[in-house]
């Protein structure tokens, strides 16, 4: 279709298909709708009892998911090398703001109430997304900047796709232990089979996609922990990240802030990689309050926590959610690239 010139009409048709349960637009070229008929059903292994766990868990713990999906798994994705250059050199790379709001959107889609009901989109956003990557995986190879750095001669392979889904639910669920976050035992399988089923609806073959927290985390061991390394273009894609609330009236969305946040949990290497500067303030305040600030949210503890520490990190999350939905303007529409960055 990219050889033919097709991206733009298809982009343009595919436009007003946004919910699971609508028909396909009339016009498609016919191999593209073939394919989506097949690409848009659910795995057979759906568990719809599950999903409605993972709702409740993402209704549950939102507040935790939206610092995590953006700080653990955001971050991380500019030092993870592959997806760092496929971003940076890809359409997307030229314009960050709109590319993190589009990510944002399977990340809100995710944990909606209807993610994989009819009138939900969550199918839509996977298979959008999964049509990008195609594209990607065309013409990536045709930038002289990629081809020149990168490991690889076709981009998003099914490993790199697991890869980056490891820097999402599992780095979630490490963190939210980290912190000693309560979560019951049918949510944290509920929010585990909601990725399950979205790993297969991006295209990744059941049998790479782990069966459980314990297969995940010895593949996240095994495929994650080990690549992760810090890249010209990964430093560049950081660096952009933590000037994106820049100019919004949240006195709490400023760099040095996110730097703190972004270093409280990836690490010390991690920040270090990326160049994060150490925050005076901040980031000891993180270290010894953010725990007992979790336990007293949690109902865990209801002493020893000052009462500034805990207005501070409670006014953090409520300027996070304002920025998150500043961003999050509905509707977003995920669309096929048929160019590189320029560069
Ligand atoms: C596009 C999610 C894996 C590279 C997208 C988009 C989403 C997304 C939602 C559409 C956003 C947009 O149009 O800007 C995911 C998820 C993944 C995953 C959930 C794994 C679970 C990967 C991997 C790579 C990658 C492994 C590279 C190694 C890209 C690129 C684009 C893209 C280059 C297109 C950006 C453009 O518009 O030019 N992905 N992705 N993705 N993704 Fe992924």
């Amino acid at each position: 279709m990219l050889d033919r010139g097709e991206i733009p009409r298809v982009n343009q048709l595919l436009r007003a298909w946004t919910k699971n349960g609508q028909p396909l637009p009339a016009g498609l070229p016919s191999e593209l709708r073939d394919f989506m008929e097949h690409a848009r059903r659910l795995p057979s292994w759906t568990d719809h009892d599950k999903l409605a766990a993972a709702v409740k868990f993402n209704q549950k713990r939102g507040t935790y998911l939206g610092v995590l999906y953006g700080f653990a798994s955001g971050m991380m994705s500019t030092v993870i090398p592959r997806e760092a250059r496929a971003v940076y050199y890809s359409q997307g790379g030229a314009d960050m703001k709109d590319r993190i709001t589009k990510t944002a959107k399977l990340g809100y889609d995710i944990g909606s109430l209807n993610a994989y009901q009819p009138d939900g989109e969550m199918i839509v956003t996977c298979l959008k997304t999964r049509l990008a990557h195609a594209s990607v995986r065309h013409i990536l190879p045709r930038s002289p900047w990629w081809s020149h750095v990168a490991s690889e001669e076709i981009p998003i392979s099914q490993a790199d796709i697991m890869v980056t889904w490891h820097s999402l639910p599992t780095t979630v669920m490490r963190n939210l232990k980290k912190w000693n976050v309560p979560t019951a035992a049918d949510e944290s399988a509920g929010f585990l089979h909601s990725w399950q089923v979205t790993a297969h609806m991006l295209g990744v073959q059941d049998q790479y996609i782990p069966k459980s927290w314990n297969a995940a985390d010895a593949q996240a061991r095994q495929v994650l922990d080990p690549i992760l390394a810090p890249t010209t273009e990964g430093i560049k894609l950081s660096d952009i990240l933590l000037d994106l609330g820049m100019n919004l009236d949240l006195t709490l969305m400023s760099r040095p802030v996110l730097g703190a946040i972004t270093r409280f949990m990836l690490g010390d290497k991690i920040a270090d990689w990326l160049h994060i500067p150490r925050e005076p303030v901040w980031g000891p305040l993180l270290e010894t309050a953010w725990g007992p600030y979790v336990a007293v949210r949690e109902g865990l503890l209801n002493v020893g926590m000052p009462r500034e520490a805990y207005w501070l990190f409670d006014e953090f999350l409520r300027q996070f959610v304002l920025f998150y939905m500043s961003e999050l303007r509905m509707p977003i529409n995920i669309t096929i690239p048929a160019a590189n960055n320029p560069h």
